[in-house]
């Protein structure tokens, strides 16, 4: 049975229980961290918990723990689990309280931690790519904090699987933004183009790492938005995660992207990715 870390203990998975008073529970009022372990060795830890922080940062809660204590916890999770190769979640929650919107004061918030088998991702992704969906962007404005309360990306993605799409590609003021769970990008003549880091786009750790690619690639990248009009004419549209890596889009609303199959520089920072992941925890 999997082993869980709630609060300040280790435990069997089926023995972590929380209060029906969380805050987690009642309002989703709270962050959360997704992080890749790769041969037992999480990738970007550091990067990981630093966007912990400003999520933390964003809804006004305290680190419960400094990161020397976090990443003492996260490798004794990775330690107890079984997998060499595993996502560690963790949530932090405003904590237990009686159901009241104004923050409590003195709170203590809750800390778990689970990690569940990463499995790879499945070959035909890689060898056709995936289908995805464009639809409107039903989040809130601060898309920048990774918060739990994540019914409107439940529900995009719900739409996509719903018409046979791996992901779903949201749309803001008539522009891409990111995907349901994933960051985004198209390609054009070459150059690729990913949305700027603002408050309508998480600051995906894997999004830094295939730019920090393309760089050393010499592949150009800009930072900049493109329009759902401009999308339909790409050459090739990815997206990328820490669960997902980087993956091809072929078809996007049934219509082929680009010539319908895997790009050549999604294929050549795949590569990239493949090569560079496990080394890649600075
Ligand atoms: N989601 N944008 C959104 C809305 C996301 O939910 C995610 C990741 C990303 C990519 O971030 P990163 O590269 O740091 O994984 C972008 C995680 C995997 C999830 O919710 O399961």
């Amino acid at each position: 049975m999997a082993t869980v870390f709630l609060n300040d203990t280790f435990l069997p998975a089926e023995q972590a229980k929380v209060s029906v008073y969380d805050r987690g529970f009642l309002f989703g009022d709270g962050v959360y961290e997704v992080i890749p372990v790769y041969g037992r060795q999480p990738f970007r830890l550091n990067a990981h918990l630093s966007r912990l922080q400003s999520s933390l940062d964003g809804i006004h809660l305290t680190n419960p723990f400094d990161d020397e204590r976090w990443t003492q916890l996260i490798t004794q999770l990775i330690e107890q689990n079984d997998s060499d190769n595993q996502a560690v979640y963790l949530q932090v929650t405003r904590g237990v309280a009686p159901r009241e919107h104004v923050f409590p004061e003195g709170g203590k918030p809750t800390v778990f931690m689970m990690s569940n088998p990463l499995n790879s991702v499945p070959e035909s992704y890689k060898e056709q790519g995936i289908k995805a969906i464009t639809v409107d962007d039903i989040r809130w404005q601060r898309c920048d904090i990774k918060a739990i309360a994540l019914l409107p990306n439940t529900m995009m993605r719900q739409q996509a699987h719903e018409k046979g799409a791996g992901e779903a590609i949201l749309i803001r003021d008539g522009v891409m933004t990111e995907g349901s769970a994933s960051n985004s990008y198209a390609v054009f003549d070459g150059v690729i183009y990913t949305a700027a880091k603002d408050n309508t786009v998480l600051p995906g750790i894997t999004r830094d790492f295939v730019l920090e690619l393309a760089a050393k690639a010499n592949i150009p990248y800009k930072e900049e938005s493109v329009t759902a009009d401009r999308l339909t004419q790409a050459d090739e549209i990815w997206i990328s995660s820490s669960t997902r890596e980087l993956l091809p889009v072929t078809t996007l609303d049934d219509k082929p992207v680009g010539h319908g199959i895997p790009g050549p520089l999604w294929q050549k920072l795949d590569a990239l990715y493949q090569r560079d992941k496990l080394e890649a925890n600075q």
